[in-house]
């Protein structure tokens, strides 16, 4: 065994870091207090196993030991002195730990090797990295819950104004229709009797016709009648009456639309006529449809009557329909299905029109708030953000299907009994877009 000379163990006893003398072999010469100390071996353990011949790896198993350890004979370290970060496992009570590992190779064959314990160090670097990365977790979610309650504020805001302009343009139309039926009935009852009036009248010439007058009387007569082509008045006169009580019956059964359309649910869930309801929608919007759009419908015989926040549900007609309409230049058509599904239980409403068609990449965002692709005044993109909650709350369920250039359907599902949900007047939050 080669003397290891004075100096060296010198230096090696006074090193503050655990250090250990080896030979060409790695096997163990020389170690210090601090190596013992660091080793976990007691008393005469560490001198023994030393004595037998063993290697640094016999008292730590570092993380490089596998099967070809390149530490135990030291054939990477011999090239020169190498300093690196390494853990290892105290094989005499099995402890986790990690170094600094300095190999310091000598002239004569031998080498010094020290061992900084920085296990404490690197666990407190550990924890505060965890520390860190929970505190910097804890940001993003406070982060994410400030973006979430910005949203849910935007959309109740959202949310109150169109309540406050659907309530009050429903009760300012509901209000009109109210004030217009007393002149309308007005008018058509007292067609009917102006009807019956002139009958009257004309029974009379008629029977004035019959009576036996002198020549000059009927000459007389016969002047007046052809100065007021009075077989024209009285024809015409008839026409004008059928016309004003068919103009008075079509602007009462408006009226009557508007006040269903309008009408408050009361918060109260009622039954209702979805065909009704449909084709009330379609007379409203006649004016977008008029000579332009035909529609085509195809309704299923036999269908339930639903129970739904009637208003709610006029709704969404009224703004699919709309858009149908709306989506449609020149001339095109609309298709309206209603048929039952799920053995009865849900009732279909698929409306499909000949319009330009949605692109695939603003199909996801039809049904966010504000999102139009329409100008100033043609559109406020809440209908169908609006159309979708009420689905929701009637728990149905809407889908959209489109094709651009050739058109485009929606299919709205509603059970034939709506859960009370469906009664909120206020429009339900939904996620965040
Ligand atoms: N039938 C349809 N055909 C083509 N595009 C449609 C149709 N329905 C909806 N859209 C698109 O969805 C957008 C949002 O519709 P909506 O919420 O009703 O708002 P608005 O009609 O006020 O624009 C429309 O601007 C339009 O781009
Ligand atoms: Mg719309």
């Amino acid at each position: 065994m080669f003397p290891i000379p004075d100096p060296i163990k010198r230096l090696v006893d006074g090193n503050l870091d655990a250090a250990v003398v080896v030979d060409s072999e790695w096997r163990i010469l020389y170690y210090n207090h601090a190596y013992h100390i660091l080793s976990g071996l007691r008393g005469r353990q560490l001198g023994q196993k030393i004595e037998a011949g063993v290697r640094p790896c016999a008292i730590f198993r570092f993380e490089s030991c596998g099967d070809n350890c390149p530490g135990c004979d030291g054939s990477g370290m011999r090239s020169g002195q190498c300093e690196v970060e390494v853990q290892a496992t105290r094989r005499s009570d099995g402890q986790e730990m990690t170094f600094i590992l300095a190999t310091m190779p000598l002239d004569s064959g031998i080498a010094v090797i020290t061992y900084r314990d920085v296990t404490a160090e690197v666990g407190i670097q550990e924890r505060l990295e965890r520390l860190l990365d929970r505190e910097r977790r804890q940001k993003e979610l406070l982060e994410e819950k400030a973006r979430e309650s910005t949203e849910e504020l935007r959309q109740a805001q959202v949310a109150l104004v169109h309540r406050a302009k659907m309530s009050t343009l429903g009760l300012l139309v509901a209000g009109i229709a109210h004030e217009l039926n007393k002149p309308i009935n007005f008018v058509y009852s007292n067609a009917e009797y102006l009807g019956d009036h002139l009958e009257n009248l004309l029974s009379l010439t008629r029977a004035i016709d019959t009576l036996e007058l002198s020549e000059e009387l009927r000459s007389e007569l016969d002047a007046v009648k052809e100065d007021i082509d009075y077989d024209y008045v009285f024809e015409d006169s008839r026409k004008l009456i059928h016309s004003v009580r068919a103009g008075a019956e079509r602007t009462a059964s408006i009226a009557q639309d508007l006040r269903t359309f309008s009408g408050p649910s009361g918060g109260r869930l009622r039954v209702a006529d979805i065909k009704a309801s449909i084709e009330t929608t379609l007379s409203l919007i006649a004016p977008l449809l008029k000579n332009r759009v035909e529609v085509r419908r195809h309704i299923s015989p036999n269908l339930p009557k639903l129970v739904c926040n009637t208003g709610h549900i006029n709704q969404v007609f009224m703004n699919i329909l709309t858009n149908a309409a709306q989506a449609i230049e020149g001339n095109g058509f609309i298709d309206v299905t209603i048929d039952t599904i799920n053995g009865g239980n849900d009732v279909r409403v698929s409306v499909v029109d000949s319009g330009q068609g949605i692109p695939a990449d603003i199909i996801e965002k039809i049904t966010d708030p504000f999102f139009t692709t329409k100008v100033v005044g043609e559109g406020t993109g809440l209908g169908l953000w609006i159309t979708e909650n009420i689905v929701r709350a009637h728990g149905g369920t809407m889908r959209c299907e489109s094709e651009v250039g050739k058109g485009t359907l929606f299919t709205v599902i509603l059970p034939v009994k709506s859960p009370e949900t469906a009664t909120n007047t206020l429009i339900e939050q939904p996620r965040a877009a």
